[in-house]
Formats: structure tokens, C-alpha cells, sequence
């Protein structure tokens, strides 16, 4: 079904629904068997062009045949999930209903459900109905989280001294990151951490974050109450959960001496630990309203004092190796 006039009116869009099969009867079927749901149709006949058409524009959902000639349904299910922008794209694999082990492939290669052929046109619509409920219910997750991200940049945007720190953060993190060997979804935490792991600065006032002088208790209490509520902002987002403890934990200390929880080595998690030592590097080496920035051989020989009690040594000892680089990737 295509957009009624009132729907264009109100703004609605239909989901699209990209059916990828070899066999041209088969999406034809497919397309008869939905004809009854809102959604608009695209057709791919093999997994290259299936994959050069969501990577043009990402559809609402896949069904996706398992036996195509040349690049099989598993190859392209794994392909898309190894994207981590296209990790909430739902993904039905169609397999043949003798094919068991299929069905288990299926779900090892990333699919959200399988289906078998011959169709059931109930069961058919059933999946696809739930599939694109699912979509659009990732959808207004994924603008809650825009919301936090342009949160994150009016923090930003109350002080101009700290403009683009935080991606400077961001990308160094995920550079680190890189370097560990850590996995897509890591480094896609790290970045988005990185991103926004000062928001909770939105509820600390202007007059602290922008004080020109040392802090007196009061506001150093205030000023250390941003991770906690930071966590808390995020913690209605489901997507955002990996991102929590990179907000909670940015300001603990190796040795226990951090806020807010006092963890100590490896309790701290792995990612606010990374973060922990990329922000303290590119604070240092920038103007801040208290301090002038310090060339990077002195924000390097702080680190490198700090190691053991500020933060990780081996993380530590990682990136003062990478410091050139980074330094590089911050003044581009
Ligand atoms: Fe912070």
C-alpha cells in the first residue's frame, strides 16, 4: 500500500520492506501475501545488490532468502551485522522448511526470526507485522537518543572554551580502543561515550563550570554530582545502556580515590577507564577557564605521573605510545 494523501499530510511514512530472493515468483508472492500491511516495497535478486541498496538507504526490514546463488542470506545477514549503524535493521531470514540447521545458522548470523517456505501467508504477515512494530519502537528510541546527543551539545555549547572537546574525546577513545582489539559494539560505546559522557554537567550551574578560580567544597560537590546525573538522564534509554557506566565512572580513580563509588583497578569498567585517560589528555593540552592549556609533553609526563593511582597503567603506557597520532587526529 502506498502513502494516502492524508498520511503525506499528517507526515507518515510507510516502513520499506526489502524482500532479497533469487526467484522472482517467490517476491512476487511475498508482495501479494502483504499487500494488506502499510509498508512500500523494494526487491533485490542477489545479496550484492542487497547490500548496495541498504547501504544507500537502510529499509525498515529485510526478509531475506538463505539459498541465493553466489553470496548466500547468511553471508549478507552477517555483512549487515557487522555494521553497527544497521544494528536495530530486523532481519527475517527464509529458509527452506527440511533445512533445521538453517534456522539455527540463521540466528548465529545475526537474524531477528526465520521463516519457512512454502509460506504461510498468516504467519508471513504475523512476522512481518511484529518485525516493523519492533522497527518503530527502535525508531523512537533512536530519537530519544538524539535528544540526549543534542543535550550533550548544549552542555558543550554553555562553555565555547571546551567546543569540540568532546569529540576529540570521542575519537581518541575510539582510536585506543581500536588498538585493544575491542569490538564494534565497544568502540561504538566509545565513541558515543565519549560523546556524552559530560552530560550530566547540564545540571551543574554555569557559574561553577565557568568559574575562573579553584572550587570551594560546595561547588566541587556540585561539580562532582554530574556523572551520577548524567547516568541518570541516560538511564531511560535502552540503547544507551552500555553507555551508563562509561557516564557513571569517568571520574574513579585506579586507586580507589574517584567519585562517585570509590572503584578501584578493575572494577572500574573497562571503557570509563579508557575515556577517563582521553579526556584528561585533551583537558590538559586546551585552555580551560581556570588554566591555560600545557604542551602535550607535559600533559604526557602528567599521565604518566598518574599512572598507578589516577588511572590504568597498562592503558596509561597504550596510549602515551599513541599520543603523537592522536595529537594529529586533534588538530585535523
Ligand atoms: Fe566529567
Amino acid at each position: 500500500m502506498r502513502d494516502t494523501l492524508s498520511d503525506v499530510d499528517s507526515g507518515h511514512k510507510s516502513p520499506v520492506v526489502l524482500v532479497v530472493d533469487d526467484s522472482k515468483s517467490i517476491r512476487t508472492v511475498i508482495e501479494a501475501c502483504l499487500s494488506g500491511i502499510d509498508c512500500v516495497f523494494r526487491f533485490a535478486s542477489n545479496g550484492p545488490s542487497a547490500l548496495a541498496m541498504i547501504e544507500a538507504d537502510p529499509p525498515d526490514l529485510v526478509l531475506l532468502d538463505v539459498s541465493m546463488p553466489g553470496m548466500d542470506g547468511f553471508e549478507v545477514c552477517r555483512r549487515i551485522r557487522a555494521d553497527s549503524h544497521l544494528r536495530l535493521l530486523p532481519v527475517v531470514m527464509i529458509t527452506a522448511r527440511s533445512h533445521h540447521h538453517d534456522r539455527v545458522k540463521a540466528l548465529e548470523y545475526g537474524a531477528d526470526d526465520f521463516m519457512t517456505k512454502p509460506f504461510d501467508r498468516a504467519e508471513l504477515v504475523a512476522r512481518v507485522r511484529s518485525s516493523l512494530r519492533l522497527k518503530s519502537l527502535y525508531n523512537t528510541l533512536d530519537s530519544a537518543e538524539q535528544v540526549i546527543f543534542a543535550l550533550a551539545a548544549a552542555v558543550e555549547a554553555k562553555d565555547s572554551v571546551t567546543e569540540r572537546h568532546t569529540r576529540r574525546v570521542a575519537e581518541s577513545a575510539r582510536h585506543l580502543g581500536t588498538r585493544l582489539g575491542l569490538s564494534e559494539d565497544a568502540l561504538d560505546a566509545l565513541y558515543r561515550g565519549g560523546i556524552i559522557h559530560d552530560i550530566g554537567k547540564i545540571g551543574v550551574s554555569e557559574a561553577i563550570l565557568l568559574k575562573g578560580g579553584p572550587l570551594d567544597i560546595v561547588e566541587q560537590r556540585s561539580m562532582q554530582a554530574h556523572p551520577e546525573i548524567g547516568a541518570n538522564i541516560i538511564a531511560p534509554l535502552q540503547t544507551g545502556s552500555n553507555l551508563q557506566p562509561i557516564i557513571r565512572h569517568h571520574h574513579e580513580w585506579f586507586d580507589g580515590h574517584g567519585y562517585p563509588d570509590g572503584l578501584c583497578g578493575d572494577e572500574i569498567p573497562l571503557l570509563a577507564r579508557i575515556i577517563s585517560i582521553c579526556d584528561a589528555f585533551d583537558a590538559l593540552i586546551n585552555d580551560r577557564p581556570y588554566r591555560a592549556g600545557v604542551s602535550v609533553d607535559e600533559a604526557s609526563a602528567t599521565l604518566a605521573a598518574g599512572a598507578g593511582t589516577q588511572w590504568d597503567p597498562r592503558l596509561i603506557e597504550m596510549f602515551l605510545a599513541e599520543v603523537p597520532l592522536i595529537e594529529r587526529m586533534g588538530a585535523a
